[in-house]
């Protein structure tokens, strides 16, 4: 840093650089862009069906005849890449979630309907089992215990079925140990070298998921918390180790998750790794900031400058259900 002299008021003046729209968008340092966006979506049962989530006000479950229209709309205005994820019907839920191999269950019909009607997006698929298993968990249970290493063995299957169908991106959530790599290994071996990991490689034990697990109807299911293989809120330097363990594994990108909350780690991410780093704006954040703007409490700039404030901590990217909405505010 050169020395400045030591002048001060009223020879420099900060808002001399704020005092026009012109100088305000020359000296941004940060911009967010459609291409920062990655939008989640749900997918429901049936045809023609596109079903409100009740605790996250403009969310919608989409049919798989109906999703690839919701994805056309957003990718017109921009947007590159979708995350999918399934309401399964409690019927095919059991206590292995072995839904979640069967090649026809609802993300891989899904993503063969999306890759049909836009090839140019790119599909996210998480692997983890709680969409599917009876008792909610991300893993296998036996009594009281999530099993890790026999959860990896089916969370391969789970990839491979969704590389299969057509996602080019998975997205292996659950936090157990090891699954990047067991993932990555069982991709190259099956001729899906291209086929890139996106990890969830820094997942907290939050409370923000909550509207999420309505909107896949895990919540109900749910039995007792995630506490053993999700991130405890406390810790930071515990997610570098958990980044630097994602990569070795051969993660292509690494995510952070929740969002607001954890910008800290965004940022040491980043400045740690300088790898393409994701950040998670989850349901509860969604709901919080949606509630406010729909009773008039706050403005709905907020929505906006949450995601602004991602790109200055550090993310190359944002999955946001308010992607949408950000999108067609952007593109005006
Ligand atoms: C499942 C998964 C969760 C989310 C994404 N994948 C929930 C959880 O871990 O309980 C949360 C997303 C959100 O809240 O928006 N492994």
């Amino acid at each position: 840093m050169i020395d400045f002299p030591a002048t001060g008021f009223p020879t420099n003046r900060m808002r001399r650089n704020r005092s026009e729209e012109s100088v305000r968008r020359l000296v941004a340092e940060n911009r967010l862009s459609v291409d920062d966006l990655i939008w989640p979506l749900f997918i429901v049962d049936g045809v023609n069906v596109k079903t409100p989530v009740d605790s996250m006000p403009g969310v919608f479950r989409y049919s798989t005849d109906l999703v690839a229209d919701a994805v056309s709309e957003a990718a017109d205005l921009g947007i590159p890449a979708f995350a999918l994820f399934p309401y399964t019907d409690p019927a095919r839920k059991t206590e292995d979630g072995r839904e979640a191999v069967n090649s026809d269950n609802l993300v891989c019909t899904a993503t063969r309907a999306v890759k049909a009607a836009r090839p140019d997006v790119m599909v996210v698929c998480d692997a983890a089992l709680d969409p599917y298993t009876s008792h909610g968990h991300d893993g296998l249970m036996k009594g009281e215990e999530i099993l890790n290493d026999e959860t990896l063995e089916v969370l391969v299957k789970q990839s491979l079925v969704q590389a299969e169908a057509g996602c080019d991106t998975i997205a292996p959530s659950d936090m157990m140990d090891g699954r990047v790599g067991a993932i990555r290994q069982a991709l190259d071996k099956n001729g899906f070298q291209h086929t890139r990991i996106m990890a969830y490689s820094a997942k907290y034990a939050s409370g923000f998921y909550g509207p999420f697990r309505d909107a896949i109807g895990s919540s109900s299911a749910l039995r007792g918390d995630k506490r053993t293989y999700q991130m405890n809120p406390a810790n930071s330097d515990e997610a570098l180790r958990e980044v630097a363990l994602d990569l070795q594994e051969g993660a292509d990108m690494v995510m952070v998750k929740p969002g607001m909350p954890y910008l800290d780690i965004v940022r040491r991410v980043k400045d740690s790794f300088g790898v393409p780093t994701l950040v998670y704006q989850v349901s509860g954040e969604y709901s919080m900031i949606k509630g406010a703007v729909d009773r008039g409490w706050l403005d709905d700039r907020v929505i906006l400058e949450t995601l602004l404030g991602f790109k200055r901590a550090g993310a190359d990217g944002v999955l946001t259900y308010f992607a949408l909405e950000a999108a067609q505010a952007l593109n005006t």
